[in-house]
């Protein structure tokens, strides 16, 4: 049984079947009909993933343990493994986790011995792999599926979780990844082509955004004239296909990677993704809980999604 840890353990077919689910259970709610316990634990800010999982948990039914880590025996030196095993002791069936390190989880795997399954919830510059998910809805969604479509990744590539996570499983769909990138925000280690903003809004089917992460690093970009060299303009975006669509995890620098007036347009789809992730991570807490045996088919209720005339 394995952690939720990481876009790169997962198969297609894993994938697709959790968009499935995600899909299945935005038209038709589900809820679980077992007294579950689900922590979540922030090492880092968040609006979007914190407040969606804490939806997506109330949704299904779970009830929520909320550690406040500064107020917590972590600041008296607790390890984040004995931390965890005090969940598990205490009756947590499922853990979230949003940690600034890339390398929290092998403390956890490590030790080896927790008995309940983790969620990465944004982990250092490597992996958000829920979030990844619910780009992946939106894409499924507008597209059908991501074969063959033009999905470029635009910004502060080399600090961005989002885009690590994004680019390796799109190409494992079968997508075909850019990125495009300011001087000093390439990440070497990723293989795909890097185009400016120019090209990819001429050829892009999805545009993706990131924010500038400057808690991340001290390169400051000179956010005055970012936008007009590496960002999406009107005038940029006034070049894209009419079909594509421009998406953005949030939170965002308006004025900086993007125009404000495009946020909202008819081309972006950056609330949607919002409003998938509660569906998304509904069917990962679903999926885990499955994998792990904690719960099982009899204890879904499923309905019928109502039908508002
Ligand atoms: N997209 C995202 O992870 O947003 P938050 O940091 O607000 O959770």
């Amino acid at each position: 049984m394995k952690h939720f840890i990481s876009m790169q353990q997962l198969s297609g077919e894993t994938i697709n079947h959790i968009l499935k689910e995600a899909e299945s259970i935005r038209k038709s709610p589900i809820t679980i009909n077992k007294q579950l316990f689900a922590a979540n634990l922030f090492f880092e800010p968040s609006t979007r993933t914190k407040m969606s999982f804490e939806v997506a948990q109330k949704k299904l039914g779970l009830e929520m343990l909320d550690l406040h880590t500064e107020a917590s025996s972590l600041v008296k030196g607790e390890s984040l493994y004995d931390t965890s095993k005090t969940f598990e002791a205490i009756g947590a069936d499922v853990l979230i986790v949003r940690h600034p390190s890339d390398y929290w989880i092998d403390e956890i795997e490590e030790e080896g011995q927790l008995r309940i399954p983790v969620i990465n919830a944004g982990s250092g510059k490597e992996e958000h792999p829920t979030q990844c998910m619910l780009d992946l809805l939106t894409m499924y969604q507008e597209f059908g599926n991501v074969k063959r479509r033009k999905v470029v990744i635009a910004g502060d590539i080399k600090h961005s979780r989002v885009a690590r996570s994004n680019a390796l499983a799109l190409e494992k769909l079968g997508a075909d990844v850019f990125l495009s990138a300011a001087p000093g925000f390439e990440d070497d280690s990723l293989h795909f082509p890097y185009i400016t903003m120019d090209e990819a809004v001429e050829i892009a089917d999805v545009v993706m955004l990131l924010r500038i992460q400057h808690e991340r690093h001290i390169h400051k970009a000179e956010t005055f004239d970012y936008l007009s060299l590496y960002g999406l303009t009107m005038e940029r975006a006034a070049k894209m296909k009419k079909h594509a669509i421009i998406m953005h995890p949030a939170p965002i620098n308006r004025g900086v990677e993007i125009d404000t007036k495009l946020v909202e347009s008819k081309q972006s789809r950056i609330f949607k993704q919002m409003e998938n992730g509660v569906y998304v991570r509904m069917a990962i807490l679903m999926h885990v809980l499955k994998e792990w045996g904690i719960i099982n088919e009899n204890e879904i209720n499923k309905r019928q999604a109502l039908n508002i005339i």
